[in-house]
């Protein structure tokens, strides 16, 4: 791929503004010479202002978010996008999550602009298993897990029942939920179908992947392929 091309996919900046760079000596390889806007060298040997360049596509990350931050590009007010370095919102093909989270719910958030994994993990039937931490507003009164557990839990406004989602009693206000889907706000619909009211919920786990436990809160870094594996696990 020429040297301009790949700048501009990986969001540096238009392919006049990579043109620019290029030419003022911005881009070298890493014995510090200066790269021409001809065919890029290995990926590995690029250097932007000194830096590395951003990892190529298929590209996975791994995002801790934090409270009060919305998942869509488009939204007017914090956006994880916002946790990322500018250029990532530019990149071609760009990021999305794996699975939105809303805006105040917190913990592990993969990112990828590799649509065919996307749906991989997401797909029901991947076996890619989503783990929430909910806490509620009042106690649990001891029939949720066989409510969620059911099968035939229809949440408001749909037409198809829940898939059967085990719940893990941790305290009279706490549990664990494992989803199988990830329906719109389907945690708390289901807490509200049982007469309840999600306070705080963290998602813990996709897969056999769990949030890294050196992530601090609104900290990213890329996927290693381990732990992408262990997605699937
Ligand atoms: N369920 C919800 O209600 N919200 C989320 O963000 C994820 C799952």
């Amino acid at each position: 791929m020429k040297l301009v091309k790949l700048l501009a996919n990986l969001g540096y900046g238009s392919r006049k503004e990579a043109q620019r760079m290029i030419r003022a000596g911005a881009v070298t390889d890493d014995s510090g010479r200066v790269l021409a806007g001809d065919d890029a060298p290995p990926h590995e040997c690029i250097r932007v202002r000194g830096e590395p360049l951003d990892p190529p596509s298929p590209l996975v990350l791994v995002l801790n978010k934090p409270d009060g931050y919305t998942c869509s590009r488009e939204d007017p007010g914090d956006t994880i996008y916002d946790l990322l370095p500018q250029r990532f919102a530019c990149r071609n093909p760009g990021l999305n999550p794996i699975g939105r989270l809303d805006k105040d719910t917190t913990g592990l958030l993969l990112l990828t602009d590799d649509g065919k994994l996307l749906h991989r993990i997401i797909h029901p039937k991947s076996g890619c298993l989503k783990v929430y931490h909910a806490t509620l507003a009042r106690p649990l009164d001891g029939n949720e897990a066989a409510l969620f557990a059911s099968g035939t839990l229809m949440l408001q406004g749909e037409t198809k029942p829940l898939l059967p989602a085990p719940l893990e009693v941790l305290g009279p206000d706490e549990a664990l939920v494992t989803l199988h889907e990830g329906r719109y706000h389907q945690v708390r619909r289901m807490f509200a179908a049982a007469g309840n009211h999600v306070l705080t919920l963290h998602r813990i786990s996709i897969g056999g992947l769990r949030l890294p436990d050196d992530l601090a809160e609104g900290d990213w870094r890329p996927l290693t392929a381990a732990e992408l594996a262990a997605v699937f696990q």
